[in-house]
């Protein structure tokens, strides 16, 4: 037995946990200075300036474009150590990639607890008010390979590892709160269905194939799953752009023991926003890498995206009563029945220097845990709790714990030796109970503690009954969305199930969304053109609430803010200087602004006054990076504008994906000569005063605006930094540019749908 009582060691220890705590806590100094980062760079980092290159044992070299050659055309000797070195290494550069999540990307941050939560939980993270801690975030797609596109339909991965002083805390959501199955046995089953068709491996990280379809249709407890993945969520606008959940029920333990369930969240402080399909489509052909560009560049730019975590904190007493089980990963709590509590952010403000080592080698595992946090019995958990790290032993090595990314900031002591690639050399016993060693490392009495459930029951492999309701939630979830998202969901179906072949199928999707809702099955029929679906037979089940405002995306955001908002501004020479007062007000608000031209060159204005370096060119960017665009007026950049194709497609498209454009004076001329049937702004006539400025489905037209005309629109004159409440700054403004602003934070002009979808491009 190790002698847990000998002094020395154990104050020893207290002292490195509290000198570990000390600089977690005071590892923020500046920006991106975590602890963990400060360990990476001590650990880890290389840099090659005015370094001399060597062999991978050192050795200098004094060529790199010749491999050593019986004479100048003679045959390569294998003497040539540097060739070996090298071409032996390149070899072997690839690892397996992950079997799902395999796309990613990730980046560096900290997490601040709003609140001290020591009454609910002694996890390291929430001991009090303020507290930072170092994370690494990574979102993935599921269901493409590594280098599969971003803007695929499918769930999006949302793992965020702590780095706390108590060891690695890994929460391993996604950005769905309920998942395909109930039992993680079923996992590799619908992965396979999910993935390309085996024999031709087509199609790639996307749904629409008809063994997905298949597994899904003969899996009624899918419904709810398949409700969401067809609803808008499965197209994030941004990674920066939408929720995670940690899915299952888990524990928060306190110092006492006392254990309360808990949901988590992760809410984004930039609003939870979307594609559109066909934009989706387009992004994913112009831009495969868009969600991991627009995290990349933003975080360069030093616009940090922000989530809150949620807690949904409730007792075994309270779950008891609900109408499901919170063992079942296909069913969620409705806010209503059980409040969303806020309780710190998360900010992530650091890019990882190489992608291979940080973001491919992290390892996440839902069974990573710290005292405070614990586990239920959801049989898709447990299962989970297996399957991370054996497939990181496989994907990463024995000691992939050891890498430096996946790397406690906290001491790590043990008795495992050996393995492949071993880095550490541990001095003394390699066993418990030792004596030579006075007992060390020993148990600090501090150390995490299982919740001591009581269970019982008969060994065997059947399904809860309170697991048995498939259709009510996924009815909730339905009935919950607005008209828009309705329509969005039936068209997802209708698309999905036109690429499967098989009539009996689809015909079993539809007799399945049928205990859903009877509407949408029979138009999904009729568009399949299926047999139109039966009486419904399934009798939901009221689940506390009727509908869940936010189950839906539309209902539940703020429309509050438009930072990390891309805003075009299309020009060439000749325009006016409204330009120059839309700029200030997009970037005191937060947003990037993108100047767009026909050449590179710097575009003089009207006045001859200055000149704007364009970020992009029309023939080398696309609509679908961007978020809104401004035509400024001017005549000569009008004219210009209009005989340039590229410059009309980007607009045209823009409207046709719901964007907010505004256009002033004579910019005008192009949203009517493309044919964009909205009401506009007028100039005076004889005697009649130009109207003020105009915004209908999202466009926003003004004339007379700029400096030297009658000025109709004002600006939002918002200072620097006021980037919190853009409603406050914009509510009741006549102005151009705060309605424009406005529009944008709405991301979407939805009532423009309709006549969105007849424009042809
Ligand atoms: C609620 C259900 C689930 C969620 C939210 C979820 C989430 C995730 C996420 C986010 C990742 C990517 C981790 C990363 O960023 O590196 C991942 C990877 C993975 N998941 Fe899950 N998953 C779920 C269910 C399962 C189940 C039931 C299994 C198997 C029993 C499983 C096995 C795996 C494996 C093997 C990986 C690859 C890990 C690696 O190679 O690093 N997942 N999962």
């Amino acid at each position: 037995m190790a002698d847990n009582s000998t002094k020395g060691v154990s104050s020893m220890l207290a002292n490195a946990a509290g000198q570990a705590a000390d600089s977690v806590r005071g590892a923020l100094g500046h920006i991106g200075q975590t602890e963990k980062i400060k360990q990476l760079a001590h650990s880890a980092h290389i840099d090659n300036t005015a370094a001399v290159l060597t062999t991978s044992f050192g050795t200098q070299l004094s060529t790199t474009d010749d491999s050593l050659k019986a004479g100048p055309r003679g045959p390569s000797l294998i003497e040539d150590f540097a060739f070996r070195d090298q071409m032996a290494h390149f070899d072997r550069e690839r690892i397996p990639e992950r079997v799902v999540h395999a796309r990613g990307s990730a980046a560096h941050g900290y997490f601040e607890a709003y609140e001290d939560l020591s009454s609910l939980t002694r996890a390291a993270p929430f001991a009090h008010k303020g507290k930072q801690t170092p994370l690494f975030t990574r979102f993935s797609t599921v269901a493409g390979f590594k280098g599969s596109a971003d803007t695929v339909r499918d769930v999006r991965g949302f793992s965020v590892k702590m780095y706390t002083e108590e060891g690695n805390w890994d929460m391993v959501g996604n950005n769905i709160p309920v998942f395909f199955i109930q039992d993680s046995i079923l996992f590799p089953q619908v992965i396979h269905a999910v993935k390309p068709e085996p024999e031709n491996e087509i199609p790639q990280a996307q749904s629409a194939h008809p063994s997905f379809w298949d597994f899904v249709s003969n899996t009624p407890e899918s419904t709810h799953m398949l409700m969401w993945i067809m609803s808008d969520r499965t197209l994030p606008r941004s990674l920066r752009m939408m929720n995670g959940f940690g899915v299952h029920t888990f524990r928060l333990i306190n110092a006492e023991g006392v254990s309360k369930l808990v949901k988590f969240h992760w809410r984004p402080k930039q609003g939870t926003h979307s594609l559109i399909w066909d934009e989706a489509l387009k992004t994913n052909g112009r831009d495969p890498d868009a969600h991991r560009r627009d995290l990349y560049v933003n975080i360069a730019n030093g616009n940090y995206p922000e989530w809150e975590l949620g807690l949904q904190v409730f007792t075994e007493e309270e779950a008891a009563k609900w109408p499901f089980d919170v063992l079942d990963s296909t069913k969620l709590i409705p806010e209503e029945l059980c409040p969303v509590r806020y309780v710190g952010k998360m900010v992530l403000n650091r890019n990882p220097d190489e992608f291979f080592a940080e973001t491919e080698q992290s390892a996440f595992h839902p069974g990573v845990v710290i005292p405070g946090i614990g586990f239920t019995n959801d049989p898709l958990l447990q299962g989970r709790l297996f399957s991370y790290s054996d497939t990181q032993f496989y994907r990463l090595g024995t000691n992939y714990q050891q890498l430096p990314i996946n790397q406690p900031v906290c001491p790590v002591r043990h008795h495992q030796r050996g393995g492949a690639m071993q880095t550490r050399i541990v001095k003394g016993p390699n066993y418990v109970h030792n004596t030579t060693n006075k007992g060390c490392p020993f148990l600090s009495g501090k150390g995490y503690v299982h919740h001591p459930e009581i269970v019982e029951g008969a060994k065997t492999a059947t399904r809860s009954a309170s697991f048995g309701d498939h259709y009510s939630q996924a009815k909730l979830f339905y009935d919950s969305m607005t008209e828009t998202e309705k329509l969005h969901i039936q068209a997802a179906f209708v698309f999905e199930l036109s690429k499967v072949a098989d009539p009996v199928i689809q015909q079993r999707v539809v007799d399945q969304l049928n205990n859903v809702d009877q509407p949408l099955a029979s138009a999904i029929a009729a568009r399949l053109g299926t047999n139109p679906p039966a009486a419904p037979t399934f009798k939901p089940v009221f689940q506390g609430v009727a509908t869940s405002a936010n189950l839906s995306i539309i209902n539940s955001q703020a429309y509050d803010s438009i930072a990390g908002r891309d805003v075009a501004i299309l020009l060439m020479p000749g325009y006016d200087s409204s330009v120059h007062e839309l700029r200030g007000a997009l970037k005191a608000a937060g947003a990037t602004v993108s100047i767009v031209s026909a050449t590179p060159a710097p575009v003089p204005d009207a006045a001859g006054a200055s000149t704007l370096k364009p970020d992009y060119t029309f023939f080398a960017s696309s609509s679908t990076q961007f978020d809104a665009f401004f035509i400024p007026g001017g005549r000569k950049n009008v004219d210009a504008l209009l005989s340039d194709a590229t410059a009309l497609v980007q607009i045209a498209e823009g409207f046709k994906h719901l964007k907010a454009i505004c256009a002033v004076n004579e910019g005008i001329e192009i949203i009517t000569r493309i044919g964009l049937q909205v009401p506009i702004a007028q100039a005076a006539g004889a005697g009649a005063a130009a109207t003020s400025a105009v915004e209908a489905f999202g466009v926003v037209t003004a004339v007379g605006v700029g400096a030297g005309g009658s000025v109709v629109g004002t600006a939002v004159g918002m200072a620097a930094g006021a980037t919190t409440s853009l409603k406050a700054a914009t509510e009741g403004k006549a102005g151009w540019v705060a309605k424009f602003l406005t529009a944008i934070a709405k991301h979407k002009a939805w009532d423009r749908e309709p006549m969105a979808m007849k424009v042809v491009c």
